[in-house]
């Protein structure tokens, strides 16, 4: 796994290292590994998505003097429910609505949560989940994973429309040739 790369780090300093200190048990763990397997938007894999949020909710809690270690863990977990969201439909209801609980269970089942941690990861996609998240890191990676979410969505549609409009020229290029 290339981090540097997959959170488009410039220049390595002091925070990345402190960050892949924190972080350095889960990203190294086979089930969280395995979200790499799944893609979450466009083409972003769910564990690059993780990687997203988990750094940069890292450090602004870190700017924020935050409990920044608990929000780097569990923005990384936040989506760790291991499947396929676009073609499963978990415990009968919507994927939106079921897989922060499911994702705490799977992280529960794998690493050792404090209270902040599972306040994160089950509150991650309030205001959808109604209730309200109890502390100012809870905040920090439910509207971190909006803003990345949304970021993920628009460039790969770009992407999509750039490449589109690629194959067209090329098209009435080859097609003027032989006309
Ligand atoms: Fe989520
Ligand atoms: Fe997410």
């Amino acid at each position: 796994m290339n981090l540097i790369s997959i959170l488009k780090i410039n220049k390595v300093n002091e925070d990345y290292f402190d960050y892949v200190d924190t972080v350095y048990d889960l990203i190294n763990h086979p089930k969280v590994k395995s979200m790499n397997e799944y893609i979450q938007h466009g083409d972003i894999t769910t564990l690059n998505h993780c990687l997203n949020v988990s750094y940069k909710s890292f450090l602004i809690s870190k700017k924020l003097n935050l409990d920044c270690n608990s929000c780097a863990r569990a923005g990384l977990l936040h989506d760790f429910f291991l499947y396929d969201w676009h073609n499963h439909e978990p415990m009968d209801t919507l994927h939106g609505f079921a897989h922060p609980l499911i994702a705490l269970r799977n992280a529960e089942e794998n690493f050792q949560l404090n209270e902040l941690e599972k306040d994160i990861i089950i509150k991650h996609m309030w205001p959808l989940t109604l209730k309200l998240p109890r502390h100012k890191e809870s905040y920090i990676v439910c509207f971190v994973d909006k803003y990345c979410s949304l970021t993920e969505i628009v460039i790969s549609n770009l992407n999509r429309i750039y490449h589109w409009s690629l194959v067209k020229k090329s098209f009435v290029k080859n097609l003027l040739k032989f006309s």
